[in-house]
């Protein structure tokens, strides 16, 4: 990251460090239900803290609609989480830009931390408003972006912020970007990608994009549905994308010309309903019946999935095999996850998403080489997309 000032080159002392954080993390019952995404930050805010700094956070939470404060969308409950994990008190300001978070951040002393309240209580933040911009400027001296999670999104606190104060990226920024492109541009070989998750079309860019990088490209997940029909396999009923058809029988193409091994089910576990109650039946993909549906690739496929990934030294999972969530599918997804973890000398990258969930799920996190905080975030970056959080960094480094 050349072009990107790191807090690495911050003297942040005595300033108020206004740093965008993803704390877009689950809640249950008034309290934070997963905080890995917590975690992720600390190594920035800690970094900022060991100067001095007076930390000032800022985060989404959810979707809420612009209109205002939403209780379930408050971000209270992760201040308390904070502080627990930094253990010392974290601020909470009851407002974003308003008259409380002026007051807190003018009053924070040095090595002390705030946290504003949800950044999307204004509708002004996902319009990358100039003047909301100019608002949370006003709270901070430097700008720094932690928010991996969220730098697909060009929004007043990632992009539009950066041009009104000196710029930093984050140790977590720093080191998603880092990570995801050196398995792009320099992976250990073989490069092996698994992919899942429902549908063709929200992978389309980012099967195209690895079908160019990768050696063998593993599919599982609903959207295998698709290249089967492509293939000339009847699939029940199974999600399949009609429209999408020909467009996967291109990929197939692409990789056979590419001499990338792609990788679809030999067998699937077929149910007659969407239910953990479901009657199953293990078929192979010839003889899907017509009123049944697959949920999990087979025993067979798993297998063979398995041995293609110990080959790998780079290993890239993004998406389920099949409907993990409920035990009577989970086994694909189970041999795949452990598959990544047996391979322990694979650089094994997570690529966010429902693959966490899944790797967490099996308790196998702490195997992987590198688990993404972003899903949407990381399939960009796979993708080839520009992310407008880092983009805007490298604009505002000029002001650093
Ligand atoms: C995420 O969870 O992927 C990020 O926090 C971005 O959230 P968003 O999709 O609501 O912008």
């Amino acid at each position: 990251m050349a072009t990107i000032n790191t807090i690495e080159s911050l003297d942040a002392r005595g300033k108020r460090a206004l740093c965008r954080v993803d704390f877009n993390v689950p809640l249950r019952d008034g309290a934070v239900s997963d905080d890995t995404r917590i975690v992720a930050a600390l190594p920035t805010i800690k970094a900022l803290l060991d100067q001095d700094a007076r930390v000032v956070l800022m985060s989404h939470l959810g979707r809420p609609d612009g209109t205002g404060y939403m209780a379930e969308f408050s971000l209270e409950p992760v201040a308390k989480r904070l502080s627990e994990l930094l253990g010392i008190d974290v601020a909470f300001a009851s407002d974003t830009v308003g008259p409380d978070a002026q007051a807190k951040s003018a009053a924070l002393e040095d090595g002390q931390v705030l946290l504003l309240e949800n950044l999307r209580f204004d509708k002004r933040e996902k319009k990358n408003d100039p003047e909301f911009c100019q608002e949370l400027a006003a709270l901070g001296d430097v700008y720094v972006n932690d928010a991996f999670g969220t730098a697909h999104r060009a929004h007043a606190s990632t992009a539009g912020i950066a041009a009104l104060l000196p710029a930093y990226a984050g140790k977590l920024l720093q080191k998603e970007v880092e990570t995801l492109t050196g398995m792009l541009d320099n992976p250990r070989k073989p490069f092996v990608a698994i992919l899942g998750g429902s549908k063709v079309s929200d992978k389309v860019a980012v099967i195209d994009a690895l079908i160019d990088k990768c050696d063998t490209l593993i599919v599982g997940g609903g959207m295998c549905f698709t290249f089967l029909a492509a293939q000339g396999y009847s699939v029940g009923t199974s999600l399949m994308e009609e429209d999408w058809i020909e467009r996967a029988g291109q990929m197939l193409e692409k990789a056979k010309q590419k001499g990338v091994a792609l990788l679809l089910p030999t067998d699937v576990v077929c149910a007659d309903k969407f239910a953990e109650d479901a009657a199953t039946k293990i078929v192979d993909v010839d003889a899907i019946p017509d009123d049944m549906m697959g949920l999990d690739i087979g025993p067979k496929t798993a297998e063979a999935y398995a041995n293609a990934i110990l080959e790998g030294r780079t290993v890239f999972w993004n998406g389920p095999m099949g409907v993990f969530e409920m035990d009577a599918f989970a086994q694909g997804t189970r041999t795949v996850a452990e598959a990544v973890a047996q391979n322990q000398e694979a650089d094994t990258i997570i690529g966010g998403g429902d693959s966490v969930a899944a790797v967490n799920k099996f308790d196998l996190a702490d195997q992987m080489t590198f688990i993404s905080t972003g899903g949407g975030a990381s399939m960009e970056l796979v993708q080839g997309s520009a992310l407008p959080g880092v983009e805007a960094l490298k604009e505002g480094g000029q002001n650093a």
